[in-house]
C-alpha cells in the first residue's frame, strides 16, 4: 500500500470542470447528484443540473470507451435523470438498488385534514418509539410512528386509514456503460475498461457474524475468480440490489450497508467547528429546532453516503490503479472511499462550504489508508 492515491478537489459547477478536463481520462465515473427534490431547502438540489444532457456528454467524453458510470437518484426523479444519461450516449446497463430501512414516509393524514379543514381536529398525532433488538450483532433499526387523532367528522371516518405516500425504502442507482470500441476483449486490453469487478465485489456466504468489518459488511475482497456460479463458495454474484442488512436473510444474499454513523461522517474534521444542521426531525418538515436534541456536528451536509457503500461502488467499475470522478463530491465521501480502495480521485463541488469537510475527510482516508487501519483494512 506504498502509492499513495492522488486527489484532485476542483470548486465550481462540474459541467464548467469537466469540460476542461482531457477525453478519455477517467477509468469510472461514480457520482450521488441532486435528486432534484429541493431536499432541506437546499437549492443546490433543485437547479436541474441531473437532467442536463450537457453534463452527462462531458461525462461520457472524459470517461475512457467502456468505462462505467454510477449515479444515484431520487425514486421519483430518477428516471429523468436516467433519460439524460442514455440521451447523452450512455448504454443504461443495469438499476442497482440500495434498500434501506430507516426512512419515514411523509405522507397526508387524509382523515386529519379533513377533520382539521372543519376545525374538528381533537388534537395533533402522538409520536412513539420502540426499542430495537438488543443483540448488538445483528441491526435492528428502533421502531418510530405516529398515532394519529381519532377521526371526529363522518367525511373523516370513510377516509381513516389513507394516506399519500409510500415509506422511503431505497435509493436507484444507474449503472450504465460508455460504449466499447470493439469486443469487450478488445476493449479492455486496449483501454483498461469495459468490465465490472466480479470477484472484488462478491459477497461472502460465511463468516457473516464473524465481528470484523468485512465479514459484517459482506465485503468478500480479492477472491481467485474460480466461482462462476449464484451460490459460488467465493461468495455470491453481487446482485443488482444493496441492503442495510436489517433482515438477516439479507446478510445471506446481498452486500449490506446501513446508512452513515455520525462518527463515520464526522471523522477526520476535528478541526472544524460542530454546528447545529437541521434533520428531518429537528429543523425542517414543520418541525422546529430545537438545539437541546439537535446534534452539533462538523459534516453538516444533509446527504452523506456511507463509506462502506461508496467503497463497494467504486470497486466495483474501477480497475487496480484507475481514476474515479464525483462531479458531485459533497462532503466528499466518494473522494474518501476511491483513496480507501486505493484509486486516485477527481471531485468537483459547487457549493464553497462543504470545501473544508472535504479536505479533512480526505486527508482521514489517506491517513488510515497510510496506517492501515484495521477496522478498515482487515486482514
Ligand atoms: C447529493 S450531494 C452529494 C453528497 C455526497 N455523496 C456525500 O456523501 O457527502 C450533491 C452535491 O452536489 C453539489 N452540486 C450541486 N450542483 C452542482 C454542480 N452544478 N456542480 C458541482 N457540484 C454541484 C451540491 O453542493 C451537493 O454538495
Amino acid at each position: 500500500m506504498s502509492d499513495a492515491p492522488v486527489v484532485d478537489v476542483r470548486n465550481g459547477d462540474c459541467r464548467e470542470l469537466i469540460a476542461a478536463m482531457p477525453s478519455d481520462s477517467v477509468d469510472a465515473i461514480v457520482t450521488d447528484p441532486p435528486y432534484e427534490l429541493g431536499f432541506m431547502g437546499k437549492g443546490w438540489d433543485a437547479s436541474g443540473v441531473a437532467y442536463d444532457v450537457t453534463l452527462w456528454s462531458e461525462c461520457l467524453r472524459v470517461l475512457k470507451p467502456g468505462g462505467h458510470l454510477l449515479a444515484f437518484g431520487g425514486t421519483r426523479t430518477f428516471h429523468r435523470m436516467a433519460c439524460a444519461i442514455e440521451d447523452a450516449g450512455f448504454e443504461i446497463r443495469d438499476s442497482i438498488y440500495w434498500l434501506y430501512s430507516s426512512g419515514f414516509p411523509k405522507s397526508h393524514n387524509v382523515s386529519k385534514g379533513i377533520d382539521k379543514a372543519a376545525g374538528a381536529l381533537a388534537h395533533e398525532s402522538k409520536g412513539f418509539t420502540v426499542a430495537g433488538r438488543t443483540d448488538k450483532n445483528l441491526p435492528n433499526p428502533k421502531v418510530k410512528g405516529y398515532v394519529p387523532p381519532e377521526p371526529a367528522t363522518d367525511a373523516a371516518k370513510q377516509w381513516r386509514g389513507w394516506g399519500t405516500a409510500l415509506k422511503p425504502a431505497h435509493e436507484p442507482i444507474v449503472l450504465a456503460r460508455k460504449p466499447l470500441n470493439g469486443t469487450v476483449a478488445d476493449n479492455v486490453k486496449r483501454y483498461g475498461v469495459g468490465a465490472l469487478n466480479i470477484d472484488g465485489t462478491r459477497v461472502l456466504t460465511d463468516d457473516r457474524f464473524g465481528g470484523g468489518p468485512r465479514g459484517k459488511s459482506g465485503f468478500a475482497a480479492g477472491y481467485d475468480s474460480d466461482g462462476w456460479t449464484a451460490g459460488s463458495d467465493k461468495g455470491r454474484w453481487p446482485a443488482n440490489v444493496i441492503t442495510d442488512g436489517t433482515t438477516e436473510a439479507e446478510w445471506v444474499r446481498y452486500f449490506f450497508c446501513p446508512k452513515a454513523s455520525n462518527g463515520e461522517r464526522n471523522a477526520g474534521l476535528d478541526a472544524l467547528p460542530a454546528t447545529f444542521a437541521p434533520t428531518m426531525n429537528n429543523g425542517i418538515g414543520g418541525k422546529e429546532h430545537d438545539p437541546e436534541t439537535a446534534t452539533a456536528k462538523q459534516n453538516t451536509h444533509p446527504t452523506v453516503k456511507p463509506l462502506a457503500l461508496m467503497r463497494y461502488l467504486v470497486r466495483l467499475v474501477t480497475p487496480p490503479g484507475g481514476t474515479v470522478l464525483e462531479p458531485f463530491a459533497g462532503s466528499g465521501t466518494t473522494l474518501a472511499a476511491a483513496i480507501l480502495e486505493g484509486f486516485n480521485a477527481i471531485g468537483c463541488e459547487l457549493t464553497e462550504d462543504y470545501l473544508p469537510i472535504i479536505a479533512g475527510r480526505v486527508q482521514w482516508a489517506q491517513q488510515q489508508r497510510a496506517n492501515k487501519t484495521e477496522s478498515l483494512f482487515p486482514e
